[in-house]
């Protein structure tokens, strides 16, 4: 039948049936363009009014979403199932301990730069999608016009050009930050440090996310704090009742999150939330210590908030990096420390006195000249797809009884295991099949995760799908020797 003899509310319905099967098929993906109103109506000799019809349809059932000036965009979709396999958030036991994470760190993260391993193991962005061979050569650039000297001196502050970029980039998660109050830092691992230094004294206690990333259990326990975890909702990060009651019962000297895609659970807080958080702690003047390297790597289509754009009063310390989404060997990340801005710039001195200049310079131009936008969107959508496909692989590999983490941005997924299966056996094991993994005894300072593992879903290749079936046999091989003692 031609279409053109159907009566139009036929039209537009079967179009819009068409399209959905090819989001369905995976023709258009989360964050794909869809072809343009007129083109469609040009090849399928339809009129503009059904095939805007169609699109609007799908629109109202939340599938595909209208940008203004661009055109009709396949959304982004959490999976209607995915809360039934989510790792269940822990309330027990939550009392102040110290932390020791031991050598475990340093042996995950040396596993991580052996080549020839399987590389789950370490938060590593895929490199595939930044611009590395652009930014080398702003860097040679940079060297080459003569511009810094090697024996030349830079600021505690770092650049001015990379500050403004910085700033830009806040401005477009809801803070107004002033560029001459940022602080370029080492990383987001110096900012932590910097920022912890500036708050607490050794022994005080700082309240974390449970589970939290590793490198923040690190700062604390090189500084000589205690930590208190507040649990996580699984998708919405933090538990503020939780954390309202814990800071009526211990004296909390700061409070540190990843508010945008925490690490392991990819979870976002909702933006009310920060805003009721930053209100809780401004009122109690206890500092807030957010971490928002994670925060452009959003699948959905906006960006989320910071915490610091509901800050009025200089309480939140904000900490970012560009290692996760330009160039993690670079080692320059920002921050904009509130009211302990020069309490931060004297630790910066006392610590690395400035961070290396050509990095810095290279980033800003890179930032100024455009293309950073484009390398994210390119990044959101497949870590959207990498993150999700290797999440159905876990499940589809793993024994009865796994649970994974469906992130909503960043490129970790987080599994938990049987209560059987011990993560640090399962790392052993996975690594003597040239697989590495981040066993969960890293994310608390107690042994809460024992049974969970964080999985770093961003370098995909031929074996991906090989090596999580081989840890997924490892798991079950595991489980029944634990059963059969
Ligand atoms: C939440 C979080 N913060 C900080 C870092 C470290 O950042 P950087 O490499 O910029 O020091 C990481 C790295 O994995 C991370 O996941």
């Amino acid at each position: 039948v031609s279409a053109l003899n159907l009566p139009s509310s036929h039209l537009y319905e079967k179009l819009a049936g068409e399209v959905a099967g090819q989001i369905q098929s995976g023709v258009f993906r989360p964050g794909d363009r869809l072809p343009s109103v007129r083109h469609i109506s040009r090849q399928k000799q339809l009129s503009i009014s059904t095939v805007l019809q169609a699109y609007q349809t799908l629109e109202d059932r939340g599938v595909i979403e209208a940008r203004p000036q661009s055109g009709y965009y396949v959304r982004y979709q959490r999976q209607a199932s995915a809360a039934l396999s989510e790792p269940r958030a822990s309330t027990r036991g939550l009392k102040p301990e110290a932390v020791n994470l031991g050598d475990l760190t340093r042996r995950v993260l040396d596993d991580a730069s052996q080549p020839g391993l399987v590389q789950f193991g370490a938060a590593l962005p895929a490199a595939e999608l930044l611009p590395g061979v652009r930014l080398n050569n702003l860097l040679a650039r940079q060297a080459r016009s003569g511009r810094v000297l090697p024996h030349q001196m830079g600021t505690a502050q770092g650049c001015p050009e990379l500050r403004i970029q910085a700033a830009r980039r806040a401005f477009l998660a809801g803070a107004s930050l002033d560029p001459d109050g940022l602080i370029v830092t080492n990383g987001c691992t110096e900012a932590l440090h910097l920022a912890l230094r500036a708050v607490c004294s050794p022994g005080d206690l700082v309240a974390i996310e449970s589970p939290t990333y590793f490198g923040i259990l690190q700062v604390l326990e090189s500084l000589g704090l205690h930590a208190l975890e507040i649990p996580c909702h699984p998708r919405q990060g933090m538990r503020l009742d939780i954390l309202q009651s814990c800071l009526e019962r211990f004296t909390v000297r700061a409070v540190v999150a990843v508010t945008n895609f925490s690490n392991p659970l990819g979870c976002c807080m909702p933006d009310e939330h920060k805003h009721q958080m930053v209100e809780m702690l401004s009122r109690l003047q206890i500092p807030l210590i957010e971490d928002d390297i994670y925060g452009e790597l959003a699948f959905g289509e906006r960006r989320p908030l910071v915490a610091r754009s509901f800050d009025l009063n200089g309480n939140v310390i904000l900490c970012c990096s560009f290692s996760k989404s330009l160039a993690l060997g670079f080692r320059v990340g920002w921050m904009d420390a509130g009211r302990w801005t020069e309490e931060v710039k004297r630790l910066k001195i006392a610590t690395s006195l400035f961070s290396p200049l050509l990095p810095q310079l290279a980033l800003a131009e890179f930032l100024e000249t455009g293309g950073y936008d484009h390398a994210l969107r390119r990044m959101r959508r497949t870590y959207a797809m990498r993150t999700a496909q290797m999440g159905a692989s876990v499940l589809r590999h793993f024994p009865a009884g796994t649970r994974v983490s469906s992130p909503d941005g960043g490129f970790v997924i987080w599994v938990q295991l049987p209560e059987e299966v011990d993560s640090l056996d399962l790392y052993k094991e996975g690594l003597s099949s040239g697989i590495t993994l981040a066993p969960g005894y890293l994310f608390a300072p107690g042994a809460r995760y024992r049974h969970y593992i964080r999985l770093n879903a961003a370098i995909m290749s031929i074996e991906t799908e090989w090596a999580v079936q081989r840890l997924g046999m490892l798991a079950g091989k595991l489980m029944s020797r634990q059963e059969n003692r």
